[in-house]
């Protein structure tokens, strides 16, 4: 039986994967490599390093920095993302999600935080949502991003839960991909398409409910 669930942030609790790409794009352009959806596609649920390395590869220009402009490409991204993320408030909450959360508080199921982001203890709190989490895995101290496994299988570890007693919730593939790799039940939440691999598929997160889940686990 299920007792808890694994939660990506970015794009499934609010919608900062939005501000992300618009950080990028910035960045992007700076450097000269065409953005395109395809390109934030790829990016989302991949850590900050890892993002701007595909970025650069996208055009072929990942050796034409040196490690050091990369780490200040990086900041600044970051940089233009905290200006996106300091003006939030709980209304930048995605539909759904926080009577959802209330639900699974109120039937007793463990929650997690399986975020890339480092940024994510302040999104959370910009949300008013910092107390429906348990435990977050902390981003740092991870050996691999999405998609290996490890957020996913660390997610459910601090819970003190299997993974197969747990399910992850995602919009991104590369996040689908460490879910099914931990060995939990997957929820992709938007385009299907992308999201193929996915256990459970909701174009968005208003269709987030257990009782929509138990009728697609049936
Ligand atoms: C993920 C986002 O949640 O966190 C990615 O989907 C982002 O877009 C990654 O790059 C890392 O975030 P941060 O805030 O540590 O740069
Ligand atoms: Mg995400």
């Amino acid at each position: 039986a299920i007792k808890g669930f694994v939660f990506d942030l970015d794009g499934v609790i609010t919608d900062t994967s939005v501000f992300h790409s618009q950080a990028w794009h910035q960045v992007a352009d700076k450097v000269g490599v065409k953005w395109d959806d395809t390109l934030a596609d790829a990016l989302k649920g991949i850590s900050r390093m890892d993002s701007l390395n595909l970025i650069l590869a996208k055009d072929h220009k990942e050796n034409d920095f040196t490690e050091e402009e990369k780490v200040a490409l990086a900041t600044e991204k970051n940089d233009n993302y905290l200006k996106l993320v300091n003006q939030m408030t709980p209304a930048n909450i995605l539909p759904g999600i926080q009577a959802f959360l209330e639900d699974l508080k109120a039937q007793g199921y463990l929650l997690s935080l399986a975020s890339a982001s480092k940024n994510s203890p302040l999104v959370l709190k910009k949300l008013g949502l910092s107390d429906y989490f348990t435990k977050s895995v902390d981003p740092a101290s991870l050996k691999h991003g999405k998609p290996d496994p490890e957020i996913f299988r660390r997610g459910a570890e601090i819970l003190n839960l299997d993974p197969a007693a747990c399910i992850g919730v995602e919009d991104a593939a590369a996040g689908v991909q460490s879910i099914n790799g931990a060995g939990e039940t997957s929820i992709g939440i938007g385009d299907p398409q992308v999201l193929a691999a996915a256990d459970i598929n909701f174009t968005d997160t208003a269709q987030l409910t257990l009782a929509n889940i138990k009728a697609a686990l049936d």
